[in-house]
């Protein structure tokens, strides 16, 4: 596939994801106590976020993924919710905290929500690293969130763009450029 020119700029820095991070564990360890929840991450995005947030909570959690698909164009998501893996764990009873990188139809969410309350854990959270809300179109509830940001693209931090970039440390924005005349 031809890659379109494109450029990336730094949108949110290490740094500013490290501080987002250690404040969200802070507070999520505050309301659980105690108790080991089970993160659940969103394949494959969430698998950075995931993976930094479980460390940071400072005691007892386990963690598992569910991997959905919403297909669309490259920079936009379709609404067309399928689960691709579902969680083999038995959350009956279990105090669940499905861990998102980003949230912008809300339609990934909201389904994922649904069908995990279905199956009676003793509570049910959601955390994302970013909140996109200008194009939510199914409320969703979000308990713990890094960052609400405008109606931009951006990768890195596992968030992909046709599966490029998931490898950055910081979160980029990504321009697209229009081809010149004669090019292409
Ligand atoms: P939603 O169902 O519209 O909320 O879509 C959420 C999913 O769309 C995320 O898990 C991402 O996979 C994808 N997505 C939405 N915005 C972005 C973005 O700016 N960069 C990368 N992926 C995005
Ligand atoms: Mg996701």
């Amino acid at each position: 596939m031809i890659v379109p020119h494109h450029t990336l700029t730094v949108f949110l820095s290490r740094h500013q994801i490290a501080t987002a991070v250690a404040r969200l564990a802070a507070a999520i360890r505050r309301d659980y106590g105690d108790a080991s929840p089970l993160l659940v991450g969103t394949l494959k995005g969430a698998f950075v976020f995931l993976a930094d947030l479980a460390r940071a909570l400072d005691g007892k959690v386990q963690v598992d993924f569910v991997q959905i698909s919403s297909y669309g164009s490259d920079t936009a998501s379709s609404g067309q919710v399928t689960l691709l893996r579902d969680l083999p764990t038995e959350i009956g009873g279990r105090d669940v905290l499905v861990v998102e990188d980003i949230i912008d139809s809300g339609q990934s969410a909201a389904f994922l929500l649904r069908h995990l309350a279905a199956r009676h854990p003793a509570s049910l959270r959601l955390c994302t690293l970013v909140d996109k809300p200008a194009h939510r179109h199914e409320p969703v509830v979000i308990d713990y969130k890094g960052f609400t940001i405008d109606d931009v693209f951006i990768v890195g931090y596992g968030m992909d763009w046709n599966e490029h970039y998931r490898h950055l440390p910081d979160i980029c924005r990504l321009h697209l450029e229009q081809p010149q005349k004669g090019e292409g």
